[in-house]
């Protein structure tokens, strides 16, 4: 099958950069929200991107243009009709999620595959809020999605060969090189990467080194384009607390419990990038 229309659901910054670059891609594409702010904060954020590739002479203005064109963005989930494929982008809440499922399977046409973004959470779990989990997987981009090479899928044991070969097509027609990891919590790249974060943070807590010889150490010693720390603010230090509790609810292995610097930065609501304060300040 071949995938001529994408849905995106949620057009927050992961989700805005997932239509941004099906978009760029020459896929028609809709991409909701639950409300016109938080659409028009993610159109925005689509519409600088582009401008600056622009400014960049990187994109031609009417390539810009075209590729707005290619985008319809909505608040009303039937806008999804006619998808062959929708992925799933909203907030890690499996309730919500499922609802997501169920209600995507009555409006998009059957042959639809259905795919979610989750960086922890069980696709199955998903799959089964609906009547086709053959044609249900993971679709886990990385953070900026239209600069990060990287798709990772997720197949679970329901997962068709056929869904996962589309996808895997798909993947590629989007310019992602695709790596496959079976449904466990945060799959093949979270699992190595959050272990890591936390060990940065414990040495951080422990006072061995400063956070700015910790980054250091990792960006001149090991060529990282960011420190550890660093990284951590940038993914949000909610977001790391909220995947490491998932992944050590099912592993139960110390390295994925969150370090306690981490649950007090959390509660004193320095999340990193997003709030202006993490393990550094940001204007
Ligand atoms: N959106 C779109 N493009 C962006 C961008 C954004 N948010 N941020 C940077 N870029 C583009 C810039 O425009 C620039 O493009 P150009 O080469 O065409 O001029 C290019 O990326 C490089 O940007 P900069 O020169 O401004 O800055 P850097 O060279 O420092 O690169 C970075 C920025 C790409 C973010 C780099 O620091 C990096 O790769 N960091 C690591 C990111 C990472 O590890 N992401 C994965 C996080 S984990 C995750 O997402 C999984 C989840 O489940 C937790």
């Amino acid at each position: 099958m071949e995938i001529k229309k994408v849905g995106v659901v949620g057009c927050g910054l992961m989700g805005s950069g997932i239509a941004q670059v099906c978009a760029q891609s020459g896929l028609q594409t809709v991409v909701s929200e639950i409300n016109d702010d938080l659409l028009n904060k993610g159109m925005g954020m689509i519409k600088t991107n582009l401008s600056k590739s622009v400014e960049k002479g990187k994109l031609a203005a009417q390539e810009k243009d075209a590729i707005l064109g290619r985008l319809k963005a909505t608040t009303n989930m039937t806008d999804f009709t006619g998808c062959d494929l929708v992925i799933e982008v909203v907030v890690e809440n499996m309730q919500v999620k499922k609802k997501i499922f169920a209600d995507l399977e009555k409006i998009c046409p059957p042959h639809a595959i259905l795919a979610s973004n989750t960086s922890c959470l069980s696709v199955m779990d998903m799959a089964m809020a609906t009547k086709k989990p053959d044609k249900v997987l993971g679709m886990h981009f990385f953070n900026p999605v239209p600069v990060m090479k990287l798709l990772e899928l997720v197949q679970t044991i329901a997962t068709s060969e056929e869904t996962l070969k589309t996808i895997r097509a798909f993947g590629k027609s989007i310019d992602k090189t695709v790596i496959v990891a079976k449904d466990s919590p945060g799959f093949v790249v979270n699992r190595l990467l959050v272990p890591y974060l936390f060990d940065a943070m414990r040495m951080l807590e422990s006072g061995m080194a400063t956070r700015e010889d910790i980054d250091q150490g990792m960006q001149l010693g090991c060529n990282h384009p960011m420190g550890p720390l660093t990284l951590a603010d940038f993914v949000g230090l909610d977001t790391l607390y909220f995947i490491a509790n998932a992944m050590y609810d099912d592993y139960k292995e110390p390295r994925f419990a969150p370090p306690m610097l981490l649950k007090k930065m959390v509660a004193a609501g320095r999340l990193g990038r997003k709030s202006g304060r993490g393990f550094y300040e940001y204007k």
